[in-house]
């Protein structure tokens, strides 16, 4: 079985390669293709597997898209920013006939995907195309199926959390989908959608170790679109966040409330230049001032957990008011890769069943295996991975 990874080399999907190389069983030839061909064959050399192999693409030049993936049985999409690249890649892979999973974390991209008739035509060619499976959305979503099996008959809210440690691996497709979370952040209310910037509204929430209690505030996430899908009942759906140290989260809240994220140009010395590319601009220059980790340091910090998730649901069992929260706590891009993987190995043996355009919470129908699944690939690849569940029942008399 091959399968095609683009943006292989990425910062997230690195981890989920390297975890099939230690875990996998599926796949026989693993491809790691992007533009950059130097960085994807160093990296195939310091993997030192047979099974792995470098490539070049541009995804968005359809040809050459077509020309990698044509022999293989799953396209894994790990390049970025999805509202950018996600239509022209899901289109060319369905001419193609090729089963696809992605961890598409903008809510942009499922609303133009799902409103055009990509998903017909999956369905059509009997191919399964899951969006969304990595660690939110993903795993969080997965875990959020798993609770409502185990602990509801019906739901009336769930409230998505994530804390991010600024300092996690990620490149320039992470931070320009940041801004545009913060800039337009959709949530339902009341069963109605509603669409306002984040740090207009705060709350606190306890993550527990190791970022204990937090101001969060609203962000614009997919879970806001898939999760509904699954439970088509639920009125209320928010995702909210805050990033560590504070300072970042702060500094983020000032680009925010100075109207730094608008995309409208004004003119500077004659050019046209949007308050959004210029922040994008300032934070990656100051990015690039700050000394990077080096291989070894990144292995010491992530040996730590940097990144904590959460769910809360409330809703109803056997006539009684229930609440749940479960909390995660474990690395970014582990939690973003593995899950993708366990999905392409789940494509490519053909357990997925259902056919079409998936949200994750659609396509993992045995979602506690996955989540136990999850866990034990994360800790086998020697990083810390903790889940705990807390559920309440309300009685008043
Ligand atoms: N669901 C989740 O939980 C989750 C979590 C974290 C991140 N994400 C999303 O994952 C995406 C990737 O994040 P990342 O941190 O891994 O970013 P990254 O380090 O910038 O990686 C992006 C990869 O895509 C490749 N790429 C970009 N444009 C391409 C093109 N036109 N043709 C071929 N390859 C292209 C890049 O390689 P070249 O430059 O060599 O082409 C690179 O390998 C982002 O959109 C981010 O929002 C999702």
């Amino acid at each position: 079985m091959k399968l095609v990874v683009l943006g292989g080399a990425g910062s997230q999907a690195l981890y989920g390669v390297r975890d099939l190389l230690l875990h996998g069983k599926v796949f026989t030839e693993v491809v790691i293709c992007s533009r950059n061909i130097e960085k994807n064959r160093k990296i195939v050399e310091s993997l030192n597997s047979p099974i792995v192999k470098a490539a070049q693409v541009d995804v968005s030049d359809k040809e050459s898209l077509r020309r990698v993936i044509s022999d293989c049985d799953v396209v894994a999409n790990c390049t970025g920013p999805y509202h950018e690249l996600a239509y022209g890649i899901i289109e060319t892979v369905i001419e193609a006939g090729k089963h696809y999973v992605d961890f598409c974390d903008d809510i942009e991209a499922f609303h133009e995907i799902f409103r055009s008739d990509l998903p017909k035509k999956a369905e059509e060619k009997g191919l399964s195309m899951i969006m969304g499976l990595g660690a939110s959305p993903g795993i969080l979503s997965v875990f959020a199926r798993s609770a409502n099996e185990r602990f509801f008959d019906s739901l009336e809210e769930a409230v998505f959390y994530f804390a991010v440690d600024s300092r996690e691996p990620g490149g320039p497709a992470v931070l320009g989908h940041m801004l545009e979370c913060i800039h337009n952040a959709p949530y339902i209310k009341d069963g109605v959608m509603h669409n306002e910037p984040s740090f207009r509204e705060e709350w606190d929430f306890d993550f527990h170790a190791p970022y204990g209690k937090r101001k969060v505030t609203r962000i614009g996430h997919p879970e806001v679109f898939t999760f509904p899908r699954y439970a088509t009942e639920t009125k209320n759906v928010s995702v909210r966040f805050c990033l560590e140290p504070v300072a970042s989260y702060e500094g983020f809240r000032d680009v925010s409330l100075r109207g730094l994220t608008s995309v409208h140009p004004f003119m500077i010395n004659g050019n046209p230049v949007t308050p959004r590319d210029f922040t994008m601009a300032a934070m990656l220059a100051q990015k690039a001032m700050e000394p990077a980790m080096t291989e070894a340091e990144l292995k010491e910090f992530l040996r730590q957990p940097t990144a904590c998730a959460a769910i809360e649901l409330h809703g109803q069992k056997d006539g009684k008011c229930v609440s749940f929260v479960g909390r995660i706590n474990g690395n970014m891009a582990p939690l973003t890769a593995i899950p993708l993987f366990i999905g392409a190995e789940m494509l490519a043996q053909g357990k997925i069943r259902k056919k079409g355009i998936l949200v994750v919470e659609e396509a993992i129908e045995e979602a506690d295996a996955f989540m136990r699944e999850t866990a034990e690939r994360i800790r086998g690849n020697g990083f810390s991975y903790t889940i705990r569940e807390d559920f309440t029942v309300t009685t008043e008399y």
